[in-house]
């Protein structure tokens, strides 16, 4: 008996890359089948050698082809794109991306949301990661950019570890459990603080952003940097249509600061769409995110309190979302989630007058 040629590109159909989000057969990387009777040799190109998503076509390559009627064996081998192979890729991903005028490479129906504070401290990289994580889990398709040069530590509060690859100039975005992760930190080295001040810093980011390739989101979350410095103003500039959350602490203290940072938002055109408190608590009190958003103009979405449990699923890469979905912290960032939700939906963009 010999195992059916074309139920085998079929099986292949259903391979996806994990990382592009596609199918193999689409994106062109099944470079050989060979069918010798009821065995099936497989030959996949990757984009990298070594790439660490080996054992996941392998594991999805032996249950979609292996489990075909007529087959025996299933046996996968690995070779590499050529540069020209990378360059068709690279176009074919792009093709579809409706770019906005400048910056970040992202369609346009992709909401962006700039997680962003007046001081450093205030838990915007905690929020960033659990509100993703949140809305991933709701069925979003989401992605993060961690874009604080100086802290970058959302790869660690995710436990991720992988590398983003490099295709062409495309730089893809390592996945986990279906959340896609950028960090500005995984291209850092000792020498690039330079890099990142004065008029370097722009164009730096500029082309990090509209290198990254994130596919198809509904909502790309943004950890900013702390403060109102270069980098934040510049991000802003290059986040077009981007909407802003602001985080603070409840003291009443801590809103000059957190104004500010709303102030930078709105002068780089970010729509402010509310505040969290974070940090709610005996010690640190409340009411100070009720105070900034009405100085604001804005709702306040949330209050999470002060829980230890959020540091320490943060120290142990995994958000609290999903591994204590019902402590109250959890249950108030489900909420602010829903209220990030709920903002689309109440927002009228104004007519354009040019
Ligand atoms: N609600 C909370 N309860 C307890 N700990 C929290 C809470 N929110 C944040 N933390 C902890 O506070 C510390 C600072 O949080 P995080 O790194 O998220 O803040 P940040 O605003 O991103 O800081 P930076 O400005 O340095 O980037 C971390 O150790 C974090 O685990
Ligand atoms: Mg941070």
């Amino acid at each position: 008996m010999e195992a059916p040629r074309e139920a085998v590109f079929e099986a292949l159909g259903r391979v996806i890359d994990p990382e592009l989000g596609r199918p193999v057969t689409e994106l062109d990387m099944v470079r050989d089948v060979r069918i010798d009777g009821p065995d099936v040799a497989v030959t996949i190109a990757l984009t990298v050698v070594g790439c660490p998503l080996r054992s996941s076509f392998e594991e999805q390559v032996a249950r979609e082809v292996g489990e075909l009627p007529g087959v025996r064996s299933v046996s996968l081998s690995f070779d590499v794109m050529s540069p020209e192979e990378k360059a068709a890729l690279t176009q074919k991903l792009r093709g579809g991306v409706a770019e906005r005028s400048n910056g970040i490479s992202v369609d346009a129906s992709t909401r962006v949301v700039a997680v962003a504070s007046g001081k450093g401290g205030v838990g915007k990289s905690s929020l960033t990661v659990n509100l993703a994580a949140a809305l991933s889990r709701s069925g979003q398709r989401v992605g993060i950019l961690d874009a604080d040069i100086y802290g970058h530590s959302v790869p660690h509060l995710l436990g991720v570890t992988q590398r983003p690859i490099v295709v062409d100039e495309m730089i893809v975005p390592p996945v986990l459990d279906g959340l896609k992760l950028m960090s500005i930190g995984f291209f850092l080295d000792e020498n690039a603080p330079v890099m990142w001040r004065g008029p370097m810093l722009h164009r730096a980011l500029e082309q990090f952003l509209s290198d990254v390739h994130w596919g198809t989101l509904d909502t790309l979350f943004v950890d900013m940097p702390p403060g109102t410095g270069d980098v934040s103003i510049s991000l802003g500039q290059l986040l077009p249509r981007a909407e802003a959350l602001i985080v603070t602490t409840p003291q009443p203290l801590a809103q000059e600061v957190a104004v500010r940072a709303a102030l930078m938002a709105q002068k780089t055109n970010l729509r402010v769409i509310g505040v969290v408190e974070n940090m709610t608590s005996e010690v640190f009190g409340s009411g100070g995110g009720d105070q900034l958003a009405a100085r604001l103009g804005v709702s306040l979405l949330g209050r999470v309190p002060l829980d230890a449990r959020l540091r320490e699923c943060g120290d142990a890469g995994t958000p609290l979302v999903w591994t204590e979905p019902d402590t109250p912290a959890a249950r108030a960032i489900f909420e602010v989630a829903d209220a990030v939700v709920a903002a689309k939906q109440t927002f009228k963009p104004l007519p354009l007058v040019s």
